[in-house]
């Protein structure tokens, strides 16, 4: 019997906590304290807590907080950031925002994401220095850190992680988030820790970076009124917000042990000739199953016609974006624009049923 599987059903993820989510917000209405208050604070601790750095710094979204932990960094107007292109365009966004220059990494052919030597090779190819790099945990799984490291501190060059779809990816203890010199996160609704609306946060060890987010985030206040900082402006999670990721955060590792139990599955059932990009483990959360094939149109059609939804991450590599204006600056990126034709992604969210699950397996097995 065919299944109608949707690509993603936020609702199933609230049933099982409603009363607890209700209780939350009750609890703020009640309070009557609606903007960075108790609810906001606490998440701030418990969440550096969890990602192991000294500070979190809760923002308005996740792209809010790629753009103010880099003007922490001392990006400004004219400087160069090096990203990859391959991540949906949300750091080039930030570093556009502030006036610099997106300029792309490539990737690595098998994990499809920067590497130590498609850094080493982009510092080779252009000739201005960047003022931060920016490593996205692509699809949940972790960057070679130590590596990436390693070249940029030989650089002399600092690093952000972007944990947007990574947060809870871990090499034995050491959380991703707490490698580089700063990292974000977004808690937008379909993240693994997902908000009822927008959200985000930095996360670092350093005081000063972390006071700088702070300020930024609230019209450059050194205090109340008093305007001493750059790049000042609103970018505050609200106590709802905050209350309700409070509720949720002590189940994130449960939810991604069960992304990956599904992931598993679906790599097990991968025909030859189709490939998951990642395999399950600690230093990859599930946040997206993607597939790697030579015609991944035809598999999406075939997968619709049994009922599944499937989606691309991302049809179109940054520095092929038609942003008005911006004229990215020539880099070596086969690897990336080779695979941007070769990628798709499955169903796969913490609530799939087992029978869903099956279906998923058994419909691959026909590819
Ligand atoms: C890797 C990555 N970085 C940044 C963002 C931006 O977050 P937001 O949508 O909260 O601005 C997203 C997703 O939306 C993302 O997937």
């Amino acid at each position: 019997m065919a299944l109608d599987i949707p690509f993603n059903d936020l609702s199933r993820g609230l049933a099982g906590i409603r009363g607890d989510i209700d209780g939350a917000i009750d609890r703020v209405i009640s309070s009557g304290w609606f903007v960075l208050g108790p609810e906001h604070d606490a998440l701030e601790h418990e969440i550096a807590r969890y990602v192991g750095t000294s500070y979190a710094v809760n923002v308005g979204n996740g792209t809010d907080a790629l753009e103010l932990a880099l003007s922490a960094l001392g990006v400004t107007a004219g400087s160069v950031v090096f990203t990859v292109a391959n991540a949906g365009a949300y750091a080039s966004t930030a570093a556009l925002l502030l006036g610099a220059e997106p300029v792309f990494v490539d990737v690595d052919p098998s994990s499809h994401l920067m590497s130590g030597a498609s850094l080493e090779a982009a510092f080779a190819a252009c000739e201005q220095l960047p003022a931060a790099v920016v490593v996205t945990h692509l699809y949940g799984a972790l960057a070679p850190m130590p590596e990436l490291m390693q070249v940029a501190r030989k650089h002399g060059v600092p690093v952000l992680e972007d944990c947007a779809q990574s947060l809870g990816a871990r090499w034995g203890d050491t959380m991703g988030g707490s490698f580089g010199d700063i990292a974000t996160t977004s808690f937008y609704p379909t993240k693994n820790l997902g908000a009822l609306g927008d959200g985000g946060a930095v996360f670092t060890d350093s005081s000063e970076l972390a006071t700088r987010v702070r300020q930024m985030r609230q019209y450059g206040w050194e205090s109340k009124y008093s305007i001493e900082h750059a790049h000042g402006r609103n970018s505050r999670l609200d106590e709802i917000q905050a209350a309700i990721l409070r509720t949720k955060l002590p189940f994130l590792d449960e939810k991604n042990d069960r992304r990956r139990q599904i992931h598993q599955q679906y790599e097990d059932a991968v025909p030859p000739g189709l490939r998951m990009v990642n395999t399950s483990n600690s230093a990859f959360t599930a946040h997206l199953a993607v597939v790697e094939c030579s015609e991944p149109d035809s598999a999406r059609r075939a997968l619709k016609a049994r009922g599944i939804s499937t989606d691309v991450h991302y049809p179109i590599p940054d520095h092929q974006q038609k942003i008005p204006g911006f004229n990215p600056r020539q880099m070596p990126l086969a690897v990336t624009e080779n695979l941007a034709t070769r990628i798709f992604t499955l169903p796969l969210f913490p609530e799939l049923t087992e029978d869903e699950v099956l279906y998923v397996c058994e419909s691959l097995r026909t590819l």
